[in-house]
């Protein structure tokens, strides 16, 4: 064969497959979010059209790739989570990162229209991906807790601080009153300051996305031209919390 001389180039490719066994979480975020979502006015602190184009393109990515448990999804961030057993491309990580950042991104601009239907998309939005096994349960259950635990700090902070901003304080000022305190000190400010009741924010802004398979009905026209009822199942997007047992006990069939 001609190419024969070239082809031990090939030797030089890193196998990359990832341990047998672990969970694999591929965690996607957006590249310079405060600056694109400056750009395209989203709403602060939460933009609940922006929000919801995430999770349109994370639903995206689970139809595309079956093998995904869950995902969970904050700001400009979704986590994708593949079973132990998993031998999608043979587990290899690059093929799976890539695949899985690139159907996400190419979703996102798919769908931003439907999403932003009066803001012309005017910056390339881009997403780095990583990959992180977790050899247990309890590993897989504590990433997903870290997430949502993320979620509550920093909207509990971005809710107190663009209130602050926006009753007139500056930047810094708003910073240097919120430094360092507590839970507590911000629900409070919230509550006698703004009348905001934090507990009463829509629970997508405090709580985040989860999405599952869930059983969805649907209506099938027949060869004969009746309707038939039929269900499947499609990816789901819940706002809870994962952290305590109740999530996991009520879809157990997750760590099955
Ligand atoms: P890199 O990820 O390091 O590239 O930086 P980044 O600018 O994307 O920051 P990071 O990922 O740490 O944080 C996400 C940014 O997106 C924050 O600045 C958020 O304010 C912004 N963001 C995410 N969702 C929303 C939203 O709904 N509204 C607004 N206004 N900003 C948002
Ligand atoms: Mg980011």
């Amino acid at each position: 064969m001609a190419c024969s001389q070239f082809e031990y180039v090939k030797q030089y490719e890193t196998d990359d497959r990832m341990l047998p066994g672990c969970w694999i979480v591929l965690r996607l975020d957006g590249k310079g979010f405060t600056k694109f979502c400056e750009l395209h006015c989203f709403e602060k602190p939460n933009d609940v059209r922006a929000l919801c184009l995430m999770d349109a393109a994370a639903q995206a990515v689970m139809r595309e790739f079956q093998d995904i448990r869950l995902a969970f999804g904050e700001s400009d961030e979704y986590s994708f989570v593949f079973p132990r057993e998993c031998q999608l491309y043979g587990r290899r990580c690059s093929k799976l990162v890539s695949l899985v950042a690139s159907c996400f991104t190419a979703s996102y601009v798919r769908l931003w229209p439907q999403h932003l239907p009066d803001t012309p998309l005017a910056a390339t939005p881009l997403f780095d991906a990583r990959a992180v096994l977790y050899p247990s349960d309890r590993a897989l259950r504590d990433y997903l807790s870290w997430r949502q635990a993320d979620t509550h700090i920093n909207n509990l902070y971005n809710t107190c601080f663009w209130a602050l901003v926006k009753s007139g304080k500056t930047n810094t000022e708003a910073h240097t009153q919120l430094q360092g305190t507590l839970a507590d000190y911000k629900n409070e400010l919230l509550f006698s300051q703004f009348g905001l009741n934090y507990n009463a924010l829509p629970e997508r802004f405090r709580k985040g996305s989860v999405i599952l398979r869930q059983r969805v009905k649907h209506v099938k026209q027949t060869a004969d031209g009746r309707s038939k009822e039929k269900e499947r199942l499609e990816p789901c997007v819940l706002h809870c919390d994962i952290i305590r047992d109740h999530f996991w006990q009520q879809h157990a069939e997750l760590l099955a």
